[in-house]
């Protein structure tokens, strides 16, 4: 019996190396013929992804085909299926952005396998700065490569429509210009270690509250110009292994379920070549997905392969659709390190990486205030009491799938130790205290989505800060917040404005150091916008930190020790009050009435039917605010350095537009010390058929570090595209003929060389297809 068994499994053997032998094998016979070779139950497993047949997953019995055939990353988001008959192995896909997310730890293993705590999204954008984007995307892609695995889900790229979005921290930015530039240095970055990105959230995934069901009814011209237009310039200038489709529908079709999305515009419009994956459990219909051009639906289950045979099978489905979502995934998988067999070292260098997440940290921090030279701390102020929970407990980012397991973080205490600076250890042991009181009584159960509860601010008595303003040289203030996936900020105390407690700190620190003549300096650790207007003139100095990875503390105190001098400025705008923000009316969304049921397969409040308009058109952060003449706290573009810039010298390489202009100005560091400025290129375009906002930035540079006097030309290339606007009607990118005015910036309120052009007559720049037309009518925001 036994001899008989052995025999079987011999002969079986035998039979998948024979015809393994004979079947055509990925990367050595035509993509076509490994197509033609897979059964139709293989293609519909390969288009679904296949966590769950993994060893490692809880569902792993229930499988009908082959487990993976090679150890695969733990911790990943997700695995593509294997077919070894034919050559095919399994890819690995992990979060993402702020670094890469994997289990530091694994089951009988000793070994840790932690990753770098990038800074957030936000504040790279902030830095403003192409080329570091680049280091930073390099270095992370150097982790997923090492780490076995092929493709990072990220970077993120929805737009900062509203400052009480959960995942805003994820994302870059108001505008889609920075936002697409940043985004793909990053890519260039990453996929320079052979390694694949996923842009995502492809598109118009602003808000987390009812994500997975939100109708987001927006116009053709806002989607264009706004919602799309960054990932545009990131699938021209990168080109990313992959895109995901987010969970929200726009103008009633699921992201993931429209050809008009994923293929008329991506495929079609912007010429894009990779595949395109769902976010995790996104859209309803696999059949649809498959229509739509979605190729791969993640994390994937049994059920979705078999309604794809089904499809097949009853004609609902036609095959060469499948074999073309087959197809794209197979180029990717050849472009894999799992197929070119790359033997990672699980060794990443993360003290080389360390470096990078502090350079990248210390340029995105923006310097909001700084009166009578607060910052950088004179060379006699040593003694520091630090205020405030998260001076001892920093947050280096947000929640959910875009948090990172680092290794260490440095909190702002130990960042100022370690550049030599004391801080009052009778101050700290009554916050460690405190907070050790605190999380004893009330565990903080810090799921994967949620945000840990915020802990309410220790209550500092005036006789505490007396007795502070005595001792030590300087006070800092922390004000932290925190926030990640599946849920929006709210409007309220505690997270867009101060709570009663921290506004009070602020007062009685304030009073008892000024009283004393010592400065007060105000750090926010936030992955989002904070109202800023009403407190903003109580302290000295205020850095906007960010949440800074891993390196947190030790960049904030570069900064506030001038090691660095800051050049970080705001890629979001500050608003005095939140209603003065264009969605404040239409975000999150509402419940539609008529369907309030939740989906009976995804049940729960992230499934409720609900529905947004973007009434607010493209007139979104300072497009709005300065259209509008709305004051803001902190506007667009702002940011203090140590140092002054002048700018002179503007020059535009004509005064008529052709093809292109090209404007160059001079910046000069007027100040004392060395600085980088960054300089932005904002553009008015004359009225017409279509509204304009009063300006938007079509280009931006940083400088090098200018030494006092140090001249630098910066210059700006100006083609058609950047003259264009979205027209309706006829589908097409248009520059309307009149007269365009240049500012160069140092902010977008705070423009300092100007000139003019004109274009002689109105030109069609591009042409796209007719797409994601919006059937319901709304009152779009405009101009006139
Ligand atoms: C998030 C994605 C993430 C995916 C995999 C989803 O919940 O929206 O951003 O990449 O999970 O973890």
């Amino acid at each position: 019996m036994k001899n008989k068994f052995f025999s079987i499994i011999l002969l079986s053997a035998v039979v998948i190396s024979i015809s393994a032998q004979t079947s055509p094998q990925l990367g050595k016979a035509p993509l076509k013929n490994v197509i033609s070779a897979m059964t139709l139950e293989e293609k519909a497993a390969l288009v679904v992804g296949a966590r769950y047949r993994n060893p490692n997953s809880q569902n792993a019995s229930n499988n009908q085909l082959p487990v993976s055939p090679v150890p695969l990353t733990q911790g990943a988001a997700g695995f593509t299926y294997a077919v070894p008959r034919l050559g095919i192995p399994p890819i690995v896909l992990a979060d993402g952005p702020a670094g890469l997310r994997i289990s530091p730890t694994r089951q009988n293993d000793n070994n840790t396998y932690y990753c770098t705590a990038f800074p957030v999204a936000t504040l790279l954008a902030s830095t403003w700065d192409s080329e570091l984007a680049t280091s930073v995307g390099k270095a992370m892609g150097n982790e997923v490569l090492e780490y076995g695995v092929d493709v990072i889900l990220g970077p993120a790229l929805n737009i900062h429509r509203n400052p009480l979005c959960g995942r805003n921290f994820e994302y870059f930015s108001e505008d889609p210009l920075i936002t697409g530039k940043i985004a793909a240095s990053m890519v260039n970055g990453i996929q320079s270690n052979g390694v694949g990105t996923s842009i995502k959230h492809f598109a118009a995934n602003n808000a987390e509250t009812n994500r997975m069901s939100l109708n987001t009814i927006v116009s053709e011209r806002a989607l264009r110009e706004i919602y799309l237009k960054g990932f545009s310039i990131a699938v021209k200038e990168s080109k990313p292994w992959t895109v995901m489709s987010s969970y929200n529908l726009i103008n009633g079709v699921y992201a993931s379920e429209s050809n008009d999305l994923l293929t008329k515009i991506l495929r079609n419009d912007w010429n894009y070549g990779g595949f395109v994956m769902t976010d995790w459990g996104g859209g309803k219909d696999p059949v649809a997905q498959m229509i739509a051009g979605n190729d791969l639906l993640m994390p994937g289950n049994a059920s979705q392969s078999k309604t794809i045979v089904d499809a097949v099978n009853s004609g609902k489905l036609d095959v060469k659709i499948l074999d073309k979502n087959v197809e794209r995934i197979l180029n990717i998988v050849l472009m894999s390190p799992k197929f070119r067999g790359y033997n990672y070292s699980n060794k990443p260098d993360l003290k080389a990486h360390a470096l990078v997440t502090r350079q990248a940290a210390d340029e995105g921090m923006v310097l909001l205030k700084n009166s009578g030279n607060a910052l950088p701390l004179p060379e006699a102020t040593k003694k520091i009491a630090a205020f405030g929970n998260t001076s001892y407990e920093i947050i280096t980012g947000g929640t959910g799938s875009g948090d990172v397991n680092e290794a260490y973080s440095i909190a702002l205490v130990e960042g100022l130790n370690n550049a030599g600076l004391t801080v009052n250890e009778n101050l700290q042991s009554l916050y460690n205290s405190y907070l050790k009181s605190v999380k004893e009584g009330k565990p903080r159960g810090r799921g994967f989505m949620g945000a840990s509860a915020s802990i309410a601010e220790f209550a500092v008595n005036s006789d505490i800060a007396a007795s502070m303003a005595n001792v030590a040289d300087a006070a800092l203030i922390t004000i932290g917040r925190n926030s990640g996936e599946g849920s929006d900020r709210k409007p309220e105390e505690g997270d867009f404005q101060l709570t009663a407690s921290e506004r009070e700190l602020i007062r009685q620190v304030s009073d008892a150091f000024h009283a004393k003549n010592k400065k007060v300096v105000v750090v926010l650790n936030i992955g989002g916008v904070i109202e800023t207007a009403s407190w903003k003139e109580i302290p000295d100095a205020i850095l906007l930190a960010w949440q800074a990875g891993q390196e947190t503390g030790n960049s904030i105190a570069d900064i506030l020790c001038g090691k660095v001098n800051p050049s970080g400025k705001l890629a979001s705008t500050f608003p005095v009050n939140y209603s003065d923000v264009s969605s404040a009316g239409n975000f999150p969304g509402k419940v539609t009435p008529q369907t309030q049921v939740t989906d009976s397969q995804n049940p729960g409040p992230r499934r409720q039917q609900s529905e947004v308009s973007y009434e607010e058109g493209i007139y979104v952060g300072y497009r709005y605010y300065t259209t509008f003449k709305i004051p803001v706290s902190y506007e667009f573009g702002y940011g203090l350095s140590y140092s002054t810039f002048g700018y002179s010298n503007l020059k535009l390489s004509s005064s008529k537009f052709g093809k292109s202009i090209t404007v160059s100005v001079d910046i000069k560091n007027t100040g004392t010390v060395a600085g980088k400025e960054v300089a932005e290129l904002y553009l008015g375009a004359p009225a017409g058929k279509l509204d304009k906002p009063e300006r938007e930035l079509k280009g931006f540079a940083k400088t090098t570090l200018l030494q006092p006097g140090e001249v630098q030309n910066i210059s700006f290339m100006i083609d058609a595209s950047a003259l264009a606007s979205f027209d309706t009607q006829s589908s097409s990118w248009i520059a309307e003929a009149g007269r365009y005015i240049v500012n160069v910036g140092a902010s977008s309120a705070d423009i300092r060389a100007t000139g003019t052009f004109t274009l002689g007559s109105t030109m069609v720049v591009k042409k796209e297809s007719k797409a994601l037309a919006c059937s319901v009518t709304f009152n779009e925001l405009k101009l006139k």
